[in-house]
């Protein structure tokens, strides 16, 4: 018998299993008719072809993506596998040279960055980027800033209007902070929070205008088992609540097998692999990818017969674990 394969994916994080044990997911939200925020297909997020080079370092090629309302869609792949810059072109902070962003009916070469409010488009960092000095409640508010009507004289002078909307917006922020459980920290600076509860504060400054499409840059990086089992609450509950399609990098490949409907894998910018989390597990380019095994060596390892049959899943714990 072959010993079993514990699929761990290289780089920075390392060691962590691949590929665990399939999860029940909630079904996707279906689509609710005539939105301007959807295409005709349902699709709240069409990438085709997009291609993005610094100088001679391909971020990506030629990537096709598609991410439906209600959907939350990983994209996962080893480090550097341009993940992060995907989503950087998709909220035009990058220009791609070549293919197109659709968000709902509108396409774009280079999503005007300027707009991403107006299209419904809502996103967190990689790397936290809040505003340190304030409070959790300001940081949360800081989310609406682009949605804001009122002019400045108009707040100055507090315009019956200004007032009006100043004051929606404070229920708005006070009900996501009340839905993420940061009520009792409102008031605290958020530099001055503990890292996981900084992350629950990025995304509550993106969910609280309400977006259609959500773009997470590893949500949970860095947190605790428990504070990674409560970020996946948060985001299904807000995916369950909004209808949002959500775009969600994730290393850790069991919440990405628990939390995800579709999958699609990048490995040096190249797009090796799209389905669902059972399908994509299953793949074995997706296999070679993190194992950095040869196509034969990654065909024996998806096949089930070869490790030992248990129940199809290349996942078992053994002595590939420390390969
Ligand atoms: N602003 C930039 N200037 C030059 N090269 C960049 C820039 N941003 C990304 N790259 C390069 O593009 C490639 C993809 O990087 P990217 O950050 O998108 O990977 P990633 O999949 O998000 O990795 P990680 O899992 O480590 O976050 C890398 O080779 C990286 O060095
Ligand atoms: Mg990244």
């Amino acid at each position: 018998m072959q010993p079993a394969l514990r699929l761990v994916r290289t780089g920075r994080d390392g060691n962590r299993p691949l590929l665990p044990g399939p999860a029940p997911r909630p079904a996707a939200v279906p689509a609710p008719g005539g939105s301007p925020h959807r295409d005709r297909a349902g699709r709240v997020l069409s990438v085709e072809g997009l291609s993005l080079a610094f100088g001679g370092t391909v971020a990506f090629a030629e990537i096709d993506l598609a991410v439906g309302a209600g959907e939350i869609h990983a994209v996962i792949g080893p480090n550097g596998a341009g993940k992060s810059s995907l989503i950087n072109a998709i909220t035009g902070l990058y220009a791609p040279q070549a293919g197109r962003v659709r968000i709902g009916a509108e396409s774009f070469a280079r999503v005007p960055a300027g707009r991403l409010a107006a299209l419904g488009v809502a996103r967190t960092f990689q790397n936290l980027a809040l505003f340190t000095g304030l409070s959790v409640r300001d940081n949360v508010l800081a989310g609406l800033a682009a949605a804001r009507r009122a002019g400045l004289g108009a707040q100055i002078l507090g315009l019956p209007s200004a007032r009006r909307e100043a004051r929606a917006h404070r229920a708005a922020a006070e009900a996501v902070i009340g839905r993420l459980g940061l009520a009792a920290v409102a008031d605290r600076p958020a530099g001055s929070l503990p890292y996981g509860l900084q992350k629950r504060v990025e995304l509550g400054r993106a969910l609280v205008a309400g977006p259609r499409l959500l773009l997470l840059d590893e949500p949970m990086a860095g947190m605790t088992a428990t504070e990674k089992a409560e970020m996946t609450g948060f985001i299904r509950a807000a995916r369950d609540r909004s209808g949002a399609a959500i775009v969600l990098i994730e290393h850790d490949i069991g919440v990405v097998m628990r939390l995800s409907d579709r999958v699609t894998v990048l490995d040096h910018g190249r797009r090796i692999a799209t389905g669902t989390p059972a399908e994509v597990r299953a793949d074995p380019a997706v296999i070679a990818a993190y194992l950095g095994l040869a196509d034969g060596e990654a065909d024996a390892a998806a096949d089930p017969a070869a490790d030992g049959g248990a129940d199809g899943d290349v996942a078992e714990d053994g002595d590939a674990a420390a390969a």
